[in-house]
């Protein structure tokens, strides 16, 4: 089973897609999200890290999602269009996220952020990935 602690997601076998490169790519998302959650809540929290922490889950939820994508168009998934404007939509709510984290020096701020976007992209996984494992298996 995974746990959610307030700091923190861990990997377990549940959440495995059942294609290796699709599940390197999820747990290398938990690591940054855990990285960006332990730098807002330690006490030597520097706003320019947090910055390039929620650039580098951007980019890789950029590239990621595209991965997904193109996975749906291979294995012909129903739905392809639907899980994608999913993607879209979260890749909007993480752009926001830099640009609130930018602007404020609220650490209550940047506690929320950090935790939403936790929460938004733990709850796709669990949610809406799991619900295309049949067509991506590979093992
Ligand atoms: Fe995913
Ligand atoms: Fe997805």
């Amino acid at each position: 089973m995974m746990e959610t602690k307030p700091w923190g997601t861990e990997w377990a076998d549940a959440l495995s897609m059942s294609n290796p490169e699709i599940d390197a790519e999820h747990k290398h998302f938990i690591d940054l999200v855990n990285m960006l959650n332990q730098e807002i809540a330690s006490q030597q929290r520097d706003k320019d890290n947090i910055l390039r922490i929620m650039k580098l889950i951007l980019d890789d939820a950029l590239a990621h999602f595209a991965h997904e994508e193109r996975l749906f168009k291979e294995k012909t998934y129903p739905k392809a269009v639907e899980h994608a404007q999913i993607h879209k939509e979260l890749i909007k709510g993480i752009k926001q996220g830099l640009e609130d984290i930018r602007n404020t020096d609220h650490i209550s701020r940047w506690v929320e952020v950090g935790l939403a976007i936790e929460s938004a992209l733990v709850t796709h996984l669990v949610e809406e990935d799991t619900k295309y494992i049949d067509y991506l298996r590979t093992e």
